[in-house]
Parts: structure tokens; sequence; C-alpha cells
């Protein structure tokens, strides 16, 4: 699997991105989170516009342009594209076209997420990922987005964190389709990755230049609350192996191997060995873990201010040493790295910078030791819509007034187009 991603010529100069979602950005009018757990009329139209991207398009690409990053990543918003069943709108695919040809005007590189979250509203009536007839929905979709965008687009995200889909929506209920239920569940994971196999196929199959396929993989360090509690300490192992590396192993082997102690366990043949070219890895924080003896809901989650950093605004712990921790995990996969998001929300610059910083530093660290990472994006290029908690956190190098719309740089911004110009090729630096 090496000697062919190692080989992808969007990989051979590092990339340094920003990243953002089509949803986040620009609202969609009918998928399943334009309508999910809405809390008030300025949420409503929140969904509906994002943050304007829309109508500010041009603005907003002028902007990467500023900041000096050379890729940038983004996402077709399925619903748009297919805004009824078997409807296809071609203008509302070209726009993603043209938006992919000018970054490559611009000599950015574009990398396309195909799959970040959300699904057309009429998905929900016939078809879902739990029985696999989503999958063959997504794979339609896929084919006309990637035979749309392939003369402009080298580097691809099939599917925008599996394990936060699952989790969110299937077992923890927290995001749509809000279910809570462990065999559908699992389900679903392993028709996604089935799903991600198939389109890697079907990406490299008619491509000119070798692309080069990925998913971006949410990985999060976990701990026990208690060192003294074996049941806590237990939590966090079978949280690690089913949240960080079920993924990892899938690819490896072509198995999703997921258990659920006591609970449930499967292995499910998902047919994605060697069907990647890279992986991409979000990586935010540490979470901490405690099992009671008497809990039925398994085990509780939360972060805690143990680095003594302060929280940040959406009350994640500040945890450099867990990025390191998290790309020397991610290495096992065996094919080039590239970190796909990792940011904070913070209106202090100050805690932001020094958050990049400590980040960043993580980074060419691993890189002079030999890991294989290709490229870094931020999360995010501006301020946009955060999926639980709407327009509050601000993750953005550019801050987004929410009433007028309006996008202003911010002092991290300058830091990061710095840090760019110092490093431009952290791959070949002494
Ligand atoms: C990730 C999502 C991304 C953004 C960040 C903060 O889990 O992929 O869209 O919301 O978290």
């Amino acid at each position: 699997m090496e000697h062919r991603s190692r080989h992808a010529p969007a990989l051979r100069r590092f990339l340094w991105g920003a990243a953002t979602s089509a949803f986040q950005m620009e609202g969609a009018p009918a998928c399943d989170w334009t309508f999910w757990k809405v809390r008030d009329e300025a949420d409503r139209a929140a969904r509906l516009r994002g943050v304007g991207h829309l109508d500010r398009t041009e603005e907003d690409l002028g902007l990467l342009s500023s900041l000096g990053v050379n890729a940038y990543r983004f996402s077709v918003e399925w619903s748009r594209v297919a805004p009824r069943r078997r409807d296809w709108d071609r203008k509302a695919m070209d726009r993603y076209v043209r938006i992919a040809a000018r970054l490559r005007e611009a000599g950015i590189e574009p990398m396309v997420t195909l799959h970040h979250f959300t699904n057309p509203g009429w998905l929900a009536d016939g078809a879902s990922w739990a029985e696999g007839d989503a999958r063959g929905e997504f794979l339609r979709f896929a084919e006309k987005a990637v035979r749309a965008l392939r003369e402009h687009v080298r580097l691809w995200v099939t599917f925008n964190e599996p394990n936060v889909y699952v989790t969110g929506g299937y077992l923890g209920g927290l995001m749509p389709p809000g279910r809570k239920n462990l065999r559908e569940g699992f389900n679903v994971y392993a028709n996604i990755l089935s799903a991600h196999a198939l389109v890697y196929d079907l990406i490299h199959a008619g491509a000119r230049e070798r692309p080069a396929v990925g998913v971006a993989h949410s990985m999060v360090v976990f701990r026990p609350f208690s060192e003294k509690s074996s049941l806590d300490g237990w939590a966090a192992r079978v949280a690690h192996a089913f949240y960080n590396l079920s993924l990892i192993e899938a690819f490896r082997t072509g198995t999703l191997s997921l258990r659920l102690p006591f609970l449930h366990e499967e292995a499910f043949p998902v047919g994605t060995r060697d069907k990647l070219d890279f992986l991409g890895v979000n990586y935010y924080f540490r979470l901490f873990l405690r099992l009671s003896p008497v809990s039925i809901r398994g085990p509780e989650y939360f972060w805690e201010d143990r680095s003594r950093r302060g929280l940040t605004e959406t009350g994640w712990e500040v945890y450099p040493k867990g990025f390191e921790e998290t790309l020397r995990t991610a290495s096992a996969a065996g094919v080039p790295i590239v970190v796909t998001e990792n940011g904070t929300a913070e209106t202090s610059d100050r805690r932001k910078i020094a958050y990049m910083k400590d980040h960043l530093r993580v980074l060419h660290r691993l890189i002079r030791e030999g890991t294989d990472i290709r490229g870094y994006f931020w999360w995010s290029l501006m301020d946009n819509y955060e999926w639980l908690e709407g327009l509050r956190p601000r993750f953005g190098l550019y801050r987004v007034d929410f009433d007028s719309l309006e996008r202003v740089p911010t002092n991290s911004a300058d830091f990061y187009s710095r840090w760019i110009k110092k490093h431009p090729d952290p791959l070949h630096e002494p």
C-alpha cells in the first residue's frame, strides 16, 4: 500500500491548510441537520445560511490567498446537489467545481470531503445507513460529484469522522437521526466503511493523475478519571480500542471488528484493506472516563482542566501532549498522515495562538523524528456554525460578526501565516 500512496503528486509537498465543511459555512435548506433540534428562530436562520458563504464564496476564497495556505479542505453538501431523490442540481454542483478550479488557479490544493455529517432530508424516507440502502444513494451522489470535480481535485476525504457519526447519531443520540441502538450503530459503521472502499475504487478508476483518498478520523486521548479505579481504566482502554483503533485496523485487515465487552461484539468484512492513501487525523482533546459499578448507561465522559491551562470555549482541555500520542497511534495505519483538523474555540487571540504554537511544535518534532505527516489543516478558516452549539464557539482564523457576517482577520491568522512562511517545507527542514 505504501508504494502507491507515497507518490501521490498532491502529497509530495507539505500541505498547509485550513478546513471547513459546507453545512457549517453555507447552511442547507433541506438536510437532516436543517431540522434537527432547532433551538429558536435565530438558530433556524443559521441552519439555513451558515455564515453566508454562499453569497461570499469569492471573498472567502480570497482569504485563503491572504493567509498563504497552499491547501483548503471543504465539503460538498449532498442535499444541495441532490435536493430530491434522483434529482441533480447541476448549478449547485458547478459552484463546487468553480471553487475547486479557482483554488487550483491560485495554487491552493483543494481537498474535498464528500460526506461531512449531513445527509439529504429525503434520504430518511426509505433509506438508512443502518440498513445499507443509504450506501447505494451515497454512491450515486459520489460518482457524479467525483466525475464533476476530478479535473481539479486530487485529494479526497470520503467521510468525515465515521466514529463521531456513529457515536453521535446512533449510540449517544446527540446527532441526527438521534438513535441509541448499538446494533444499528455497528451496522452504520460497517456500511460507511464499505462505502468508503467503493468510492476509493471509483475515484482511482477514472483518475488521470494519481489521487490520494483518505478518511478524516477523529482521535481522542482517553484517560481513566481515577488512576486507581480499574473500572475507569478498563473504560478508557475499551474506548480507545473502539473509537481510535477499530477504523485503523479495518484499513489493515479489511474487517471492522467492534468490541464493547459484555454488550456487543461483531466483525464485519468491509473491503477496506489497502484502500487508504492517507489517514486524516482530527485531533482536539483528551477525555476522562468514569465507570461506576452501578451505572447502566455506560461510562461518563468529561473534560477536566488537569493541564491547568483553562478549558476552551467549548469546554475542552488544552492538551498538546495528546496530539503527539495521537499521531504516534495514527502512524500504525502504515500510510502517510494528514492532520485534517486541529484547532480551538477561543475569542482570546493569545489563547488561540498558544494552542496553535504548542500543537505545531509537536507536529514539527514528530516530522523531524520521521513520522510520515504530510499536511496540517487548521479548523477552521473562519468562525462558523458549530454542530451542537450553533453560532457561538470561535474556531476561526477569521472572526465572523454573526450579525453583519463581516469577516475580520485575527492575530491567529497572522501568526499562522508567518509560521507557514517560516516553514514552507517541514519535510525537508534541517
Ligand atoms: C469536528 C468536526 C468539525 C468541527 C470540529 C470542531 O468534530 O469534524 O466539523 O465541528 O469538530
